[in-house]
């Protein structure tokens, strides 16, 4: 049920590696929607990921780039501007990494190198993302960026580690940036708290599946998909929410209201 709201948009999604990814299904639904695509993600993650099935199924290009590499992101927003021909309409912040997580190291002796990697992958990469495109002037008017979080930010929940500091930082950014961005040249900047989904990332947390299992009982809709997410990002990049910034909202099925 596509109604072309993304036609003539041109648009970089960060974060797709395998069909699970929550970036894969936002692609489709935005290719569905008529957009222009540039998928990237890190060299390793397109040499051993399905990014270049995604890219092959949605008509995208793919440019390697390391989302905390600087050098990198000036080379993928000037060549993502040539290649699609012309300013950026919109952009999906999805990339997160724990080295802590992955290692089992627990929040309480956390690594600190890995910690501030989890910060510059999760959080910071977001802030470098858009300064670059501030610089290079690389966002047209009202053009929509979209960073993925997780209500962590706001709760504490057992097991997501210093990924919850990174979201937190995550939405601060967005906030901040909004301001800039969005007196400087209208760009609107949100994050959109999501529902625990199946994922690579998503399920390295411990406790993944328990605490899947309690927020779909517990919210008055249940999870939200990452097919859901992908409609709720088509929305947001769409010229249907010019007015919408420097927002954090939660689609989440409700979970985040319920008292019990
Ligand atoms: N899965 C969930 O339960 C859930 C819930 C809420 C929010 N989120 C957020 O959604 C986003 C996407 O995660 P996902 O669940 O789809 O998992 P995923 O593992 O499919 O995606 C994470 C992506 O980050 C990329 N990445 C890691 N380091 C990078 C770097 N240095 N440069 C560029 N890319 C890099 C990975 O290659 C991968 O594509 C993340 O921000 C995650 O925190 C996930």
């Amino acid at each position: 049920m596509a109604h072309n709201l993304l036609s003539g948009h041109r648009g970089i999604i960060f974060g797709a590696l395998n069909e699970q990814s929550i970036a894969w299904s936002v692609a489709e639904h935005c290719a569905a929607e008529g957009a222009q695509l540039i998928l990237t993600n890190t060299p390793a993650a397109i040499r051993f990921g399905q990014v270049k099935q995604l890219a092959e199924k949605t008509g995208a290009i793919v440019i390697a780039a390391d989302a905390t590499n600087e050098e990198d992101l000036e080379m993928l927003f000037t060549e993502a501007q040539q290649k699609l021909g012309g300013k950026i309409d919109f952009v999906l912040h999805s990339v997160a990494m724990s080295q802590n997580i992955r290692k089992g190291k627990v929040y309480q002796e956390a690594d600190y190198q890995y910690f501030h990697q989890t910060l510059d992958i999760s959080a910071i990469s977001f802030h470098k993302m858009l300064k670059t495109a501030y610089r290079l002037n690389a966002l047209s008017e009202y053009a929509s960026v979209v960073a993925l979080s997780f209500i962590a930010a706001q709760r504490a929940f057992d097991g997501y580690n210093d990924m919850a500091d990174a979201k937190a930082l995550l939405e601060s950014i967005a906030r901040n940036f909004g301001l800039v961005y969005g007196r400087k040249h209208h760009v609107r900047i949100n994050t959109l708290s999501q529902s625990p989904t199946r994922t690579t990332a998503g399920t390295s947390v411990s406790g993944f599946d328990s605490f899947f299992e309690l927020a779909d009982k517990k919210s008055p809709l249940g999870n939200a998909t990452a097919e859901d997410c992908a409609d709720m990002c088509v929305i947001l990049f769409s010229d249907y929410t010019r007015h919408l910034t420097m927002q954090n909202i939660y689609h989440d099925g409700g979970y985040s209201s319920i008292g019990e």
